[in-house]
Protein backbone atom coordinates (compact mmCIF):
# COMPACT_ATOMS: atom_id res chain seq x y z
CA UNK A 1 0.00 0.00 0.00
CA UNK A 2 1.28 3.52 -0.81
CA UNK A 3 2.56 5.48 2.32
CA UNK A 4 0.27 8.28 4.03
CA UNK A 5 2.74 10.93 2.63
CA UNK A 6 4.98 10.30 -0.19
CA UNK A 7 7.67 13.37 -0.97
CA UNK A 8 9.64 12.05 -4.33
CA UNK A 9 13.01 14.04 -5.37
CA UNK A 10 11.14 17.26 -4.47
CA UNK A 11 13.55 20.38 -4.93
CA UNK A 12 12.06 24.09 -4.62
CA UNK A 13 13.93 26.75 -5.64
CA UNK A 14 14.00 30.90 -4.74
CA UNK A 15 15.65 32.20 -7.90
CA UNK A 16 19.07 30.74 -8.03
CA UNK A 17 18.80 29.36 -4.51
CA UNK A 18 17.91 25.47 -4.38
CA UNK A 19 16.09 25.52 -0.59
CA UNK A 20 15.20 21.84 -0.94
CA UNK A 21 17.86 19.73 -3.42
CA UNK A 22 16.51 16.26 -4.57
CA UNK A 23 14.59 15.21 -1.16
CA UNK A 24 12.51 12.14 -1.06
CA UNK A 25 10.85 10.99 1.96
CA UNK A 26 7.52 9.01 3.42
CA UNK A 27 5.43 9.25 6.38
CA UNK A 28 3.26 6.77 6.99
CA UNK A 29 -0.44 6.44 9.03
CA UNK A 30 0.57 6.58 12.94
CA UNK A 31 4.07 7.37 12.22
CA UNK A 32 6.14 9.85 13.63
CA UNK A 33 9.20 11.63 11.42
CA UNK A 34 11.15 14.09 12.27
CA UNK A 35 12.78 16.69 10.44
CA UNK A 36 16.11 18.08 11.68
CA UNK A 37 18.47 20.28 10.56
CA UNK A 38 20.47 23.21 10.60
CA UNK A 39 18.69 27.09 10.61
CA UNK A 40 18.35 27.31 6.87
CA UNK A 41 18.91 23.75 6.24
CA UNK A 42 15.30 24.02 3.77
CA UNK A 43 12.93 22.33 6.38
CA UNK A 44 10.34 25.04 6.95
CA UNK A 45 10.36 25.17 2.99
CA UNK A 46 9.62 21.72 2.40
CA UNK A 47 6.67 22.04 4.97
CA UNK A 48 5.82 24.60 2.84
CA UNK A 49 5.83 22.44 -0.48
CA UNK A 50 3.63 20.02 1.24
CA UNK A 51 0.75 22.33 2.42
CA UNK A 52 0.90 23.88 -0.99
CA UNK A 53 2.37 27.43 0.30
CA UNK A 54 5.40 27.12 -1.80
CA UNK A 55 5.52 25.87 -5.62
CA UNK A 56 8.20 23.04 -5.89
CA UNK A 57 10.13 22.98 -8.91
CA UNK A 58 10.11 19.65 -9.35
CA UNK A 59 9.36 15.94 -8.47
CA UNK A 60 6.28 14.99 -6.88
CA UNK A 61 4.01 14.59 -3.61
CA UNK A 62 1.47 12.11 -2.70
CA UNK A 63 -0.38 11.60 -0.29
CA UNK A 64 -2.79 8.15 -0.15
CA UNK A 65 -1.07 7.95 -3.30
CA UNK A 66 -2.54 10.95 -5.14
CA UNK A 67 -0.58 13.77 -6.59
CA UNK A 68 -0.93 17.12 -4.07
CA UNK A 69 1.76 18.97 -5.52
CA UNK A 70 -0.01 21.82 -7.35
CA UNK A 71 -3.07 22.13 -5.69
CA UNK A 72 -3.82 25.54 -2.82
CA UNK A 73 -3.18 25.25 0.18
CA UNK A 74 -7.00 25.08 1.02
CA UNK A 75 -6.97 22.28 -1.06
CA UNK A 76 -4.49 20.44 0.67
CA UNK A 77 -6.08 21.21 3.55
CA UNK A 78 -9.27 19.92 2.80
CA UNK A 79 -7.38 16.32 1.84
CA UNK A 80 -6.75 16.28 5.91
CA UNK A 81 -2.95 17.84 5.69
CA UNK A 82 -3.00 20.19 8.73
CA UNK A 83 0.15 22.05 9.42
CA UNK A 84 0.92 24.42 12.67
CA UNK A 85 3.29 27.42 11.72
CA UNK A 86 7.01 28.14 13.30
CA UNK A 87 5.71 31.94 14.81
CA UNK A 88 2.10 30.70 16.04
CA UNK A 89 -1.31 31.86 15.14
CA UNK A 90 -4.55 31.96 17.75
CA UNK A 91 -7.43 34.56 16.97
CA UNK A 92 -5.95 36.44 20.39
CA UNK A 93 -9.55 37.79 20.65
CA UNK A 94 -11.11 34.79 20.70
CA UNK A 95 -11.24 31.80 23.08
CA UNK A 96 -9.36 28.71 23.18
CA UNK A 97 -12.62 27.15 22.55
CA UNK A 98 -13.66 29.31 20.25
CA UNK A 99 -10.21 28.84 18.08
CA UNK A 100 -10.90 25.05 17.78
CA UNK A 101 -13.96 25.72 16.90
CA UNK A 102 -12.43 28.03 13.96
CA UNK A 103 -10.71 24.60 12.75
CA UNK A 104 -13.86 22.14 13.44
CA UNK A 105 -15.94 24.95 10.94
CA UNK A 106 -13.62 24.88 8.41
CA UNK A 107 -15.29 20.60 7.59
CA UNK A 108 -18.62 21.40 9.75
CA UNK A 109 -20.22 24.25 7.82
CA UNK A 110 -23.25 25.02 9.90
CA UNK A 111 -23.94 27.84 7.67
CA UNK A 112 -24.57 25.31 5.02
CA UNK A 113 -26.52 22.37 7.08
CA UNK A 114 -28.54 25.37 7.85
CA UNK A 115 -29.62 26.11 4.43
CA UNK A 116 -30.38 22.75 4.15
CA UNK A 117 -32.06 21.59 7.27
CA UNK A 118 -33.17 24.98 8.77
CA UNK A 119 -32.16 26.73 11.88
CA UNK A 120 -32.43 24.26 14.56
CA UNK A 121 -30.10 21.55 13.11
CA UNK A 122 -27.55 24.28 12.45
CA UNK A 123 -28.02 25.13 16.18
CA UNK A 124 -27.75 21.33 16.69
CA UNK A 125 -24.68 21.24 14.76
CA UNK A 126 -23.17 24.65 16.88
CA UNK A 127 -23.86 22.71 19.98
CA UNK A 128 -22.76 19.17 19.07
CA UNK A 129 -19.52 20.84 17.48
CA UNK A 130 -18.88 23.21 20.94
CA UNK A 131 -18.73 19.78 22.70
CA UNK A 132 -16.59 18.11 20.47
CA UNK A 133 -13.91 21.21 20.98
CA UNK A 134 -14.04 21.07 24.80
CA UNK A 135 -13.82 17.00 24.53
CA UNK A 136 -10.86 17.39 22.19
CA UNK A 137 -9.27 20.12 24.65
CA UNK A 138 -9.81 17.85 27.53
CA UNK A 139 -8.23 14.90 25.84
CA UNK A 140 -5.40 16.95 24.80
CA UNK A 141 -4.76 18.11 28.89
CA UNK A 142 -5.84 21.86 28.17
CA UNK A 143 -10.14 21.64 28.98
CA UNK A 144 -9.03 23.76 31.98
CA UNK A 145 -8.59 27.05 29.81
CA UNK A 146 -11.21 26.41 27.49
CA UNK A 147 -12.92 29.67 28.32
CA UNK A 148 -9.78 31.71 28.38
CA UNK A 149 -8.86 34.33 25.49
CA UNK A 150 -6.04 32.99 23.39
CA UNK A 151 -4.25 36.25 23.95
CA UNK A 152 -3.99 35.96 27.96
CA UNK A 153 -2.72 32.28 27.70
CA UNK A 154 1.32 30.76 28.25
CA UNK A 155 3.01 30.47 24.86
CA UNK A 156 3.43 27.12 25.57
CA UNK A 157 -0.69 26.87 25.86
CA UNK A 158 -0.86 29.04 22.82
CA UNK A 159 0.82 26.02 20.91
CA UNK A 160 -1.56 22.87 22.40
CA UNK A 161 -4.82 24.88 21.69
CA UNK A 162 -3.09 25.44 17.80
CA UNK A 163 -2.48 21.48 17.35
CA UNK A 164 -5.96 21.05 18.60
CA UNK A 165 -7.30 23.29 16.64
CA UNK A 166 -4.64 21.95 13.65
CA UNK A 167 -6.03 17.74 14.26
CA UNK A 168 -9.96 19.22 15.22
CA UNK A 169 -10.97 17.71 12.15
CA UNK A 170 -8.69 14.52 12.71
CA UNK A 171 -6.27 14.75 9.70
CA UNK A 172 -4.38 11.70 8.81
CA UNK A 173 -1.58 13.92 7.91
CA UNK A 174 -0.35 16.64 10.67
CA UNK A 175 2.89 19.00 10.36
CA UNK A 176 4.60 21.02 13.38
CA UNK A 177 7.09 23.23 12.87
CA UNK A 178 8.89 23.86 15.75
CA UNK A 179 5.91 22.93 18.39
CA UNK A 180 8.40 22.89 21.12
CA UNK A 181 10.09 26.21 21.28
CA UNK A 182 9.83 28.35 24.38
CA UNK A 183 7.41 25.70 25.96
CA UNK A 184 8.72 25.30 29.61
CA UNK A 185 10.07 21.61 30.75
CA UNK A 186 6.41 20.62 32.02
CA UNK A 187 4.69 21.67 28.62
CA UNK A 188 7.55 19.62 26.71
CA UNK A 189 6.17 16.51 28.07
CA UNK A 190 2.72 17.55 27.93
CA UNK A 191 3.56 18.19 23.94
CA UNK A 192 5.64 14.71 23.51
CA UNK A 193 2.48 13.11 25.43
CA UNK A 194 0.31 14.52 22.94
CA UNK A 195 2.47 14.10 19.82
CA UNK A 196 3.01 10.07 20.44
CA UNK A 197 -1.07 9.47 21.29
CA UNK A 198 -2.36 11.45 18.08
CA UNK A 199 0.08 9.01 16.37
CA UNK A 200 -0.51 5.79 18.73
CA UNK A 201 -4.54 6.65 18.83
CA UNK A 202 -5.88 7.85 16.55
CA UNK A 203 -3.31 6.83 13.86
CA UNK A 204 -2.14 10.39 12.74
CA UNK A 205 1.03 10.74 10.61
CA UNK A 206 2.93 13.48 12.61
CA UNK A 207 6.00 15.08 10.43
CA UNK A 208 7.47 17.49 13.10
CA UNK A 209 10.23 20.21 12.78
CA UNK A 210 12.18 20.31 16.04
CA UNK A 211 15.25 21.51 17.10
CA UNK A 212 15.24 20.01 20.62
CA UNK A 213 16.61 17.35 20.07
CA UNK A 214 15.59 15.64 23.50
CA UNK A 215 12.08 16.09 22.24
CA UNK A 216 13.20 14.68 18.68
CA UNK A 217 14.77 11.45 20.47
CA UNK A 218 11.70 11.23 22.84
CA UNK A 219 9.20 10.50 19.89
CA UNK A 220 10.08 10.47 16.86
CA UNK A 221 9.94 6.80 14.88
CA UNK A 222 11.98 8.09 12.58
CA UNK A 223 14.32 11.03 12.15
CA UNK A 224 15.47 13.04 8.23
CA UNK A 225 18.60 14.98 8.38
CA UNK A 226 18.36 18.27 5.93
CA UNK A 227 21.50 19.78 5.70
CA UNK A 228 21.84 22.83 2.40
CA UNK A 229 18.46 21.38 1.23
CA UNK A 230 19.71 17.88 1.03
CA UNK A 231 18.97 14.67 3.27
CA UNK A 232 21.91 13.39 4.86
CA UNK A 233 20.38 10.81 7.25
CA UNK A 234 17.14 9.00 7.65
CA UNK A 235 17.17 6.59 9.95
CA UNK A 236 15.77 5.69 13.43
CA UNK A 237 16.37 8.24 16.54
CA UNK A 238 19.22 6.13 17.74
CA UNK A 239 21.09 5.48 14.80
CA UNK A 240 20.73 8.96 13.81
CA UNK A 241 22.26 9.94 16.99
CA UNK A 242 25.53 7.62 16.50
CA UNK A 243 25.76 9.02 12.67
CA UNK A 244 29.28 10.93 12.09
CA UNK A 245 27.77 13.08 9.04
CA UNK A 246 24.46 14.04 11.04
CA UNK A 247 26.66 15.50 14.04
CA UNK A 248 28.77 17.62 11.35
CA UNK A 249 25.39 18.72 9.79
CA UNK A 250 23.62 18.88 12.93
CA UNK A 251 25.78 20.08 15.52
CA UNK A 252 29.31 21.62 13.61
CA UNK A 253 31.32 19.22 14.78
CA UNK A 254 32.05 15.40 14.21
N1 LIG B 1 10.16 32.82 0.39
C1 LIG B 1 11.49 32.73 0.27
N2 LIG B 1 12.16 33.42 -0.67
C2 LIG B 1 13.50 33.31 -0.82
N3 LIG B 1 14.27 32.50 -0.06
C3 LIG B 1 13.67 31.77 0.89
C4 LIG B 1 12.25 31.84 1.11
N4 LIG B 1 11.94 30.99 2.13
C5 LIG B 1 13.10 30.44 2.51
N5 LIG B 1 14.14 30.90 1.80
C6 LIG B 1 15.54 30.47 1.90
O1 LIG B 1 15.56 29.07 1.74
C7 LIG B 1 16.50 28.47 2.62
C8 LIG B 1 15.79 27.46 3.50
O2 LIG B 1 14.99 28.17 4.44
P1 LIG B 1 14.02 27.45 5.46
O3 LIG B 1 13.25 26.43 4.71
O4 LIG B 1 13.27 28.49 6.19
O5 LIG B 1 15.05 26.71 6.42
P2 LIG B 1 14.83 26.06 7.87
O6 LIG B 1 13.36 26.00 8.15
O7 LIG B 1 15.49 24.71 7.77
O8 LIG B 1 15.56 26.94 8.83
C9 LIG B 1 17.16 29.60 3.37
O9 LIG B 1 18.35 29.93 2.69
C10 LIG B 1 16.15 30.73 3.28
O10 LIG B 1 16.77 31.99 3.35
MG1 LIG C 1 12.19 26.81 9.75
Amino acid sequence: MASLLEISDVSVRFGGLVAVDGVSLAVGAGEICALIGPNGAGKTTLFNAVSGNAAISSGRILLKGEPIHGLAPHQISAKGVRRTFQNGGLFAGLTALENVLVGLHAKVGSGFLGLLAGARASERAESSSTEQARALLDLMEVGHIADELASDLSGGQQRIVEIVRAIATEPPLLLLDEPAVGLAPHMREQLVRIIRRLAAEQGVGILLIEHAIELVMAVADRVVVLNYGRKVADAPPEQVRADKAVLEAYLGHA
